[in-house]
């Protein structure tokens, strides 16, 4: 059975239940300010749930599209998906918990024929806490159901701490068996809707339970065990109360929503617990083998880095089809990180050239019918996501040649990780490299992990990762400094002595990069009128011996009594001409770049020649260098990982 007849059979099967079929709302809510995607069926629907008529009446049915942002991380394992589809069915204040129960079974194990063996339900244990009761209608409908196609059907009560004993229906506490918008109970707002739900599972057969990140860990298996082995296919929610400031109060109609992910049906009619390998994904899956000439599901790295770039395209597909270009703000932002994250995995699987455009076709080709939109719109797609894909790619570029600078440096950092001592100490370091590489120029983790992966070194992903994720924080503090200061034109106050520390602060940027090499990069600045400070990139203590050809390239650049001058330039043709600037990210905005000497040459930190520096920078700085007088380092000591810190005064 393929998943779009699983759609259709759903969508017919409560059409012929008098429901009218609506279709999908977009994933940009229209009228809900509260969230940013439709993340479930009911979001549409909330007006009518809390009792507003709804002009098609009080049955509906519809598959929805849905976008969980906050599973993006998640994606890689065998069910997690950000864009899904929702199987939904509502009675606005007409049935209730005996027809929802029966009907569900009688789709599950009629229509679709699941196998009633591998089904097993939750419901409501109640809470005195929340004055509402146990749901043993629901547990007792079910058990009825099971009971007569011969299967016992245990009720288990502390389903909690004891695991599977032996049973088949299990209550359990508001945390997993109670549905709203915003979670469990205590976590919602006045005048939200909510209601205990009965959850159906299915399972994928005990040799999947390998309890690897469970908390089940030493006990025996159960539903809501995060092994793997059962997977949820689908939720009815009881939605007839209403939060209030003192508790809850039933609402003016008892309400059923039910929800099932389509894909996740569609794994339990294939009794495969792997989502990716239904068809939906198909087409998409052979392009992506075909360009990267691997097999799916023969190699576990690839695997996950196939599972990110299937389910990021489609995502990205079907939110530009309802307008989320990608951007750097709100659902944009969400489109472009998931472009983007598809494109750092597609490196893993060796896939260099633009793949994004025929992912974007077999995905469109899949639902051309489904959601005639996405062939409507095709051609506009795939203009979006190509310049995306230009875009990005133009930037990894602009990044790896910022790499290759310093891929020596990274070769002997790791030929010292033979020597297990030192292997935290490294990380550190390659990390603060790594933080450094993506801060300054936009390289993402793992094309850095691929690069170096290049060069021969196996690499403890999870470790480098943990030991980026502290880099990035103190990083992230430094500069978030750093632009405090360039806020108020990174002075402490404009007294001409602070003034004049600004300027020699460009000439000792320049200078660094010129004597040091150009990973170097500005990463906080502090200005005084008794003193300058300033950390940039580098991993090692300075030498006696470059302090000193720092010290007299900035005071040669003094000497020559440079003009001071600035102009506005897009990011763009700023960093073409060479400027130093720390936004690769930031392709359209207009900077000011001030330029130390003659403006039409690119800034070279080289005293015989016209121009020393040219720097993004909001100003203020002096006329002519010649005002500034001597400068002398006083101090050069370590900041953070791979941040030097050095103090310096003009006398
Ligand atoms: N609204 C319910 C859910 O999303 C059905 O699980």
């Amino acid at each position: 059975m393929k998943t779009n007849d699983i759609r259709q059979k759903y969508l017919e099967f409560f059409q012929k239940k008098q429901h009218e079929i609506l279709t999908s709302a977009s994933l940009l809510p229209e009228n809900d300010p509260t969230t940013l995607f439709t993340g479930s069926g009911m979001q549409p629907m909330v007006p009518y749930l809390l009792g507003e008529k709804h002009p098609l009446g009080v049955r509906l049915a519809d598959s929805q599209k849905c976008f969980r942002s906050g599973d993006i991380d998640e994606v890689g394992d065998n069910r997690h998906t950000t864009f899904f589809e929702m199987l939904g069915n509502w009675s606005l204040g007409d049935y209730f918990k005996e027809e929802q129960i029966s009907w569900m079974w009688e789709f599950l194990t009629q229509e679709l024929g699941l196998d009633p063996e591998h089904l097993y339900v939750t419901c409501f244990t109640g809470s005195e806490e929340l004055s509402i009761p146990r749901d043993e209608e629901s547990a007792h409908l079910w058990q009825k159901l099971f009971q007569e196609r011969g299967i016992e059907a245990k009720i288990v009560e502390n389903s909690e701490e004891e695991g599977m004993q032996g049973g088949r229906i299990f209550y359990y506490s508001e945390k997993k068996n109670w549905w709203s918008r915003s979670g469990i109970p205590q976590n919602m707002p006045e005048g939200e809707p909510g209601g205990p739900d009965t959850e159906m599972f299915w399972d994928f057969g005990e040799k999947l339970g390998l309890h690897e990140k469970s908390s089940w860990k030493d006990l025996p298996c159960h539903v809501n065990c995060d092994c793997g082995r059962f997977v949820e296919i689908g939720n009815n929610v009881f939605m007839q109360y209403k939060k209030t400031s003192s508790g809850f109060e039933q609402l003016v109609q008892k309400n059923v929503d039910f929800g099932g992910g389509l894909e996740r049906v569609a794994a339990a009619v294939n009794n495969d617990p792997d989502i990716f390998t239904i068809d939906l994904f198909d087409g998409v899956r052979s392009t992506l083998e075909e360009l990267s000439g691997k097999k799916y599901g023969e190699d576990e790295k690839d695997t996950f880095a196939f599972r990110v770039i299937l389910d990021h395209m489609r995502a990205a597909v079907f939110l530009i089809s309802d307008g989320a270009y990608p951007s750097n703000k709100d659902q944009g932002y969400f489109t472009r990180r998931l472009v983007r994250r598809a494109i750092q995995f597609s490196a893993h699987l060796d896939i260099t050239e633009n793949f994004v455009e025929r992912c974007t076709r077999s995905i469109i080709e899949t639902y051309q019918y489904a959601y005639p939109l996405l062939q409507e719109k095709l051609d506009e797609i795939v203009k979006v996501l190509k310049t995306e894909e230009e875009k990005f790619r133009k930037a990894i570029e602009r990044a790896k040649k910022e790499y290759n600078k310093i891929e020596g440096e990274i070769q002997s950092l790791l030929e010292g990780t033979s020597n297990t001592e030192n292997t935290e100490l490294i990380y550190e370091k390659l990390a603060g490299i790594c933080a450094n590489l993506y801060q300054t120029h936009g390289l993402p983790f793992e094309i850095f992990v691929e690069f170096v992966e290049k060069l021969g070194f196996q690499i403890d992903e999870h470790k480098l990762s943990r030991a980026f994720e502290q880099e990035f924080k103190k990083h992230q503090e430094l500069s978030r400094q750093g632009s405090e200061q360039k806020f108020k034109g990174g002075l402490s106050d404009h007294s001409d002595m602070s003034i004049k520390y600004h300027t020699a602060t460009h000439l000792l940027h320049i200078a660094l990069r010129k004597v040091l090499g150009d990973h170097v990069g500005q990463k906080g600045s502090n200005i005084t009128p008794e003193r300058l400070r300033f950390d940039f990139s580098h991993n090692d203590k300075l030498t006696e011996d470059q302090l000193k050809q720092v010290e007299d390239l900035v005071n040669a650049a003094i000497e020559k009594d440079y003009p001071v001058s600035f102009q506005e330039m897009k990011v763009e043709e700023a960093y073409k001409e060479g400027v130093i600037g720390m936004f690769p990210e930031r392709y359209d905005d207009v900077v000011k770049v001030y330029t130390i000497g003659d403006p039409t040459h690119p800034g070279n930190a080289n005293p015989e020649e016209p121009t020393f520096s040219r720097e993004i920078c909001g100003g203020p700085h002096v006329e002519h260098t010649g005002v500034l007088g001597h400068f002398t380092i006083t101090k050069e000591e370590s900041c953070s990982a791979g941040v030097r810190r050095i103090k310096a005064i003009l006398e």
